[in-house]
């Protein structure tokens, strides 16, 4: 199945027409094309704090490296950006056009989970109102996609998902205003004709990646920065790839995390974003040139069978590291003439202490995993939605202890109630941030604290390589009045 990434690419230089950029810039390859921004849901405001807006999901045919492809998304790929503000209150039509049941998760957004419901069931031709008010001081970058169990994987590889930015006070202030605003959702693909190639069992063993990366669906596009500072709001949206990025010549400014705004911007070398987190960075260019956007290479302890086939699965194939993901280009930024780049903001937002005293409860959650059944557990339990696993109180605050028993990194994502991560094997985290999804590599121990505000209901938490999730590692929390 080797069909390589670069002989994609030169498969589908062909088809790209008149189109090409990039052949003036030195270091630059021809048949690159121009970064697109994913379009903007449109959205009805028929009052001061009221958003309406409609989105549905279905077959679409679309293009990708100018090669047709038919893929599920909601409307593009990736689907129509929600642009809101703190405050508002939002009334989503939701539509399944799909040939199969699905629903819609609000990723990261603290909402009720009686409205984003991850049990939903939503069948084809039916439509569901998601209403629900933002958060205030969630301005930040989250995301939504399916979230119907045992089709999660298909249904997100597959090109149904899109972002959600939420713009709050923060984001006035000059030295944000100033910057160039991009989205960068990063999604690999693997395709077996026009269709997404088939899941294969090691594909459930290790989450699907492909060969394919792109960025807001092209394939190692050119972004021709006007301004001097750039501010990037990065979504992996894949389902199991992991990306170590880092910028040639350039720090990234971390500005903001999944949950919003950290205090002040925190200068990374290079930064590793597992599937279903989102950070924000400042990119501040101080001289003109290109500069590629890398992905680094990661070994997230992925398995592949030595000395037999997949018909050895359950027999005596043995299992070895795949070792660490190739280094790829995602994306090349070509810096203007004379860049002028802002300088960084000092202060961001305040993110609140917890008061650890007041902690009341302290749980345990070890991952488990049956490799070659594909088989994947928290505290020795498949998920089970009849099944109760967490028991919270709401206006309490506990910990989680996370313990990953695997071979393979999994990050732990938690639906409705943001947490901040205390400790990962004892170390405390550099700065303080509210965050929904923190990975776990084989081994680590990760200390999460959480506020159980707002809201009651049923939710859940689970392992962000989706097909994991579809294959058990996911649990049911209930959090009472
Ligand atoms: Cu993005 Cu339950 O997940
Ligand atoms: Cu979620
Ligand atoms: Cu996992």
């Amino acid at each position: 199945m080797k069909i390589t990434r670069r002989n994609t690419i030169r498969l589908l230089g062909a088809g790209l027409g008149s189109a090409l950029v990039g052949a003036h810039w030195p270091g630059l390859a021809q048949g690159t094309p121009a970064f697109p921004e994913p379009r903007l849901l449109s959205v009805r405001r028929p009052e001061v704090g009221l958003v309406e807006a409609s989105l549905a999901a279905r077959e679409s045919n679309l293009t990708i490296g100018g090669k047709p492809v038919t893929l599920l998304t909601y409307g593009g790929l990736p689907g129509s950006t929600l642009r809101l503000r703190e405050g508002e209150t939002v009334r989503l039509h939701f539509t399944n056009h799909l040939a199969q049941v699905t629903n819609l998760h609000l990723h990261g957004l603290h909402v009720s989970p009686e409205v984003d419901d991850p049990l939903a069931q939503i069948q084809p031709g039916q439509s569901r109102m998601y209403e629900f008010t933002v958060p205030k001081g969630s301005a930040g970058t989250y995301w939504y996609h399916p979230h119907i169990h045992g089709r999660v994987a298909e249904q997100l590889y597959a090109g149904l998902l899109g972002l959600i930015v939420v713009e709050g006070p923060v984001d006035a202030m000059p030295e944000l205003k100033g910057a160039e605003e991009h989205v960068l959702v990063l999604k690999d693909f693997a395709f077996s004709g026009s269709r997404i190639a088939p899941f294969t069992p090691m594909d459930w063993m290790n989450g699907k990646e492909g060969d394919l990366l792109t960025v807001n669906a092209a394939i190692r596009p050119i972004l021709r920065a006007q301004r001097g500072t750039l501010r990037l709001r990065i979504l992996n949206a894949s389902n199991a790839r992991y990306y170590r990025l880092a910028l040639e010549n350039h720090p990234l400014y971390l500005i903001a995390t999944d949950g919003g705004f950290i205090e002040k911007p925190v200068e990374l070398p290079e930064l590793l974003l597992a599937p279903g987190e989102r950070a924000e960075v400042l990119v501040r260019l101080t001289r003109a040139g290109s500069f590629r956007l890398q992905a680094l290479p990661y070994d997230r302890g992925a398995m592949m069978m030595h000395g037999g086939g997949m018909g050895m699965m359950n027999h005596q194939g043995m299992m070895m590291g795949m070792g660490p993901s190739r280094l790829e280009t995602l994306l090349t930024i070509v810096a203007p003439p004379n860049p002028k780049p802002l300088p960084l903001p000092t202060s961001l937002a305040t993110v609140e202490r917890l008061d650890l005293t007041k902690v009341v409860a302290t749980r345990r959650f070890e991952l488990g995993e049956r490799m070659m059944q594909a088989e994947f557990f928290i505290n020795g339990q498949m998920f089970d939605p009849s099944r109760v696993d967490v028991r919270a109180r709401r206006g309490t605050l506990e910990v989680w202890e996370l313990v990953n028993k695997t071979d393979m990194d999994h990050p732990f994502h938690l639906h409705t109630y943001p947490f901040q991560v205390l400790s990962i094997n004892g170390r405390p985290q550099p700065y303080r941030a509210w965050k929904d999804t923190v990975n776990l590599k084989k081994n680590d121990v990760v200390r999460i604290a959480i506020p159980f505000r707002d809201f009651v209901g049923t939710t859940v938490y689970h392992c962000h390589i989706v097909e994991h999730e579809d294959r058990g590692m996911m649990g049911v929390l209930q959090v009472e009045g």
